[in-house]
């Protein structure tokens, strides 16, 4: 290792000639309620949208899980929803029910959702970028994040989670010049939102696309893929170097088109995806990151560690990255995180 240069497990997985003695690993929502530590930083906050522009409370949560699992990354603690309120679309968050927009539904509520108010009110979380990036360690690189176009589009359009987004995917077919304006204006915000991150010392960027696996093929190319193209080139023109990870959740065998055509360096996959099938079909064209089920971590037991070492041998050693299919929930055991933790340390290819 070269004198200032320390070796970054996470940035090996992107591409590099060296393959690892074991893949680097983080978890999707490693920060937050699982952890007890997390729910008494969470009091110092009225709410969780005033917790997310605290920088030092943000900072706080962010370090916590690598205090007790030693990952490879820390993720900036924020939330995707602070676009939307950036943006001057009322933007609350429910206690035990989640998040509440006062949703759009005509092209002159979109109209409305003003740019310049973006950077001054984002202003807090790039103070947390760099506090937590002064605070990490020389090997655990730090990853940013932004919701991608068409998840985002989905929040703003049926104001809450647990719909099948009807609402939205009625507007793309329905109004689809109104449409590609809210999505033409998200695609701008996430690309400033995560230059600026990367400024203030974001290394890695994810692109959270949950909702994507809603759409029908089409839909999927015109509001999935052409929009995080977009962002992606805006990512690249301003910092060729920083990987970028896309996370299409649910897309299914639209994971090809997705990793070949966006430009994204690794992609995301969730449990649902066949680590053999993303191992022929997927290694090919990007790192891959995943997927073990977040049901099984929260659940434990023999199957944990199994389902683990499946995993590390189907899709490891390099050019991967281990994580969860999806985020971990609120209830999870945090000693099953570092039995998970533990199970990929201790791991040797075969
Ligand atoms: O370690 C981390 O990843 C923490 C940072 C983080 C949060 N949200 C904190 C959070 C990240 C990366 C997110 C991303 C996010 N937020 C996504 C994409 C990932 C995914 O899960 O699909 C989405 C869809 C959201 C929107 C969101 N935020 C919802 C639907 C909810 C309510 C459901 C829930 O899990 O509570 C939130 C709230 C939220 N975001 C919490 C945390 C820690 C819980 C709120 C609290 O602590 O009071």
């Amino acid at each position: 290792m070269s004198a200032g240069a320390p070796l970054k497990g996470l940035l090996a997985a992107f591409g590099s000639a060296t393959i690892p003695e074991r893949p680097p690993f983080w978890f999707l929502r490693q920060a937050g309620r699982y952890l007890p530590e997390y729910q008494r930083l969470r009091r110092e906050a009225p709410d969780f949208l005033s917790f997310c522009y605290e920088p030092a409370l943000c900072v706080e949560a962010a370090l916590q899980p690598l205090r007790r699992f030693r990952m490879d990354a820390a993720i900036l603690f924020s939330d995707i929803l602070v676009i939307p309120d950036a943006l001057g679309q009322r933007v609350a968050f429910v206690e035990g029910h989640g998040p509440r927009l006062e949703p759009l539904r005509d092209a002159d509520a979109i109209a409305a959702l003003d740019l310049d108010r973006l950077d001054a009110h984002l202003e807090p979380v790039y103070a947390a970028v760099a506090g937590t990036a002064a605070a990490l360690p020389p090997q655990t690189a730090l990853i940013g994040f932004a919701g991608a176009p068409w998840t985002l589009a989905l929040y703003m359009i049926e104001g809450h989670g647990g719909t099948a987004g009807e609402r939205a995917r009625a507007m793309a077919w329905r109004a689809p010049e109104t449409f590609a304006v809210l999505i033409g204006r998200l695609v701008e915000a996430i690309a400033r939102f995560v230059c600026r991150q990367i400024d203030h010392g974001v290394e890695v960027v994810q692109l959270f696309d949950s909702w994507a696996g809603l759409l029908p093929e089409s839909q999927f190319r015109t509001w999935v893929i052409g929009p995080t193209a977009a962002v992606v080139r805006r990512i690249k023109d301003h910092a060729p170097d920083v990987p970028v990870i896309g996370f299409p959740r649910g897309a299914g065998a639209a994971y090809a088109a997705y990793a070949r055509e966006t430009g994204v360096d690794a992609v995301g996959l969730d449990a649902g995806v066949p680590a053999v099938w993303a191992r022929a079909a997927l290694k090919p064209l990007a790192t891959v990151q995943g997927n073990l089920d977040n049901l099984l971590a929260q659940a434990g037991g023999d199957a944990l560690e199994d389902e683990t070492l499946r995993i590390l041998s189907a899709l490891g050693p390099e050019r991967f990255i281990f994580n969860l299919g999806h985020g971990v929930l609120p209830d999870t055991p945090p000693e099953h995180i570092a039995r998970i933790a533990e199970t990929i340390m201790a791991w040797k290819p075969a």
